[in-house]
């Protein structure tokens, strides 16, 4: 009669256990997490460099050729080193925890990259124009911002 109590009790405390442990371990062994919070912090601190550049555009804050220069440069140097090596194959959505870059990024890498290059050919474009004036800035930014979206409508999934 006690063992039979018992058991049930046993069961779901080793239930829990390894739901936790493997929870953990998936954690942790996810070989692909170091790249995805890598590319994640690369398109963040382009997309915060893009926004004070926007927030001048908007009139949010004054146009300030020194700071829109200096975000240009940064959304510039960031999109070099953007590459296939912050995307290794199989760091898909649902293969790899927070990965929202969409299985066809490499099926079609070449052109992955081809929309990498346009990245860098309009990031050149706002460097050579953000410090200029308001007006040169929003056409660069205007450009850029078209690259980032050329890429994500193909190879990243919209989050929720
Ligand atoms: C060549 C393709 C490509 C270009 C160009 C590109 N992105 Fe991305 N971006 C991606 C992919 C793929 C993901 C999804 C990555 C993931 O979730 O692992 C992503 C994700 C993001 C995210 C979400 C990051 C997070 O923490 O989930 C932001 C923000 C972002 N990009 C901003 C930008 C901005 C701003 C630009 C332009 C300056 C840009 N991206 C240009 C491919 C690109």
């Amino acid at each position: 009669m006690t063992r039979l109590k018992l058991t049930p009790l046993k069961l779901t405390g080793a239930a829990v256990a390894l739901l936790l442990s493997t929870s953990g371990l998936w954690a942790q062994e996810d070989p692909f997490a170091d790249a995805v919070e890598t590319r994640h912090g690369l398109m963040l601190q382009m997309a915060s460099d893009l926004g004070k550049i926007g927030a001048m555009v908007k009139g949010e804050v004054a146009y300030d050729s020194a700071a829109a220069a200096k975000a240009a440069a940064n959304v510039a140097a960031v999109a070099s080193v953007i590459s296939l090596e912050q995307f290794p194959a199989g760091s898909e959505v649902g293969k790899s925890a927070d990965s929202f870059a969409k299985a066809e990024l490499w099926a079609t890498p070449d052109d992955f990259l081809g929309k990498l290059a346009d990245l860098n050919t309009a990031a050149a474009t706002l460097v050579a124009g953000a410090g200029t004036d308001l007006d040169t800035a929003k056409a660069g930014l205007g450009m850029v911002g078209k690259a980032c979206a050329a890429c994500h409508e193909t190879y990243r999934q919209p989050e929720g």
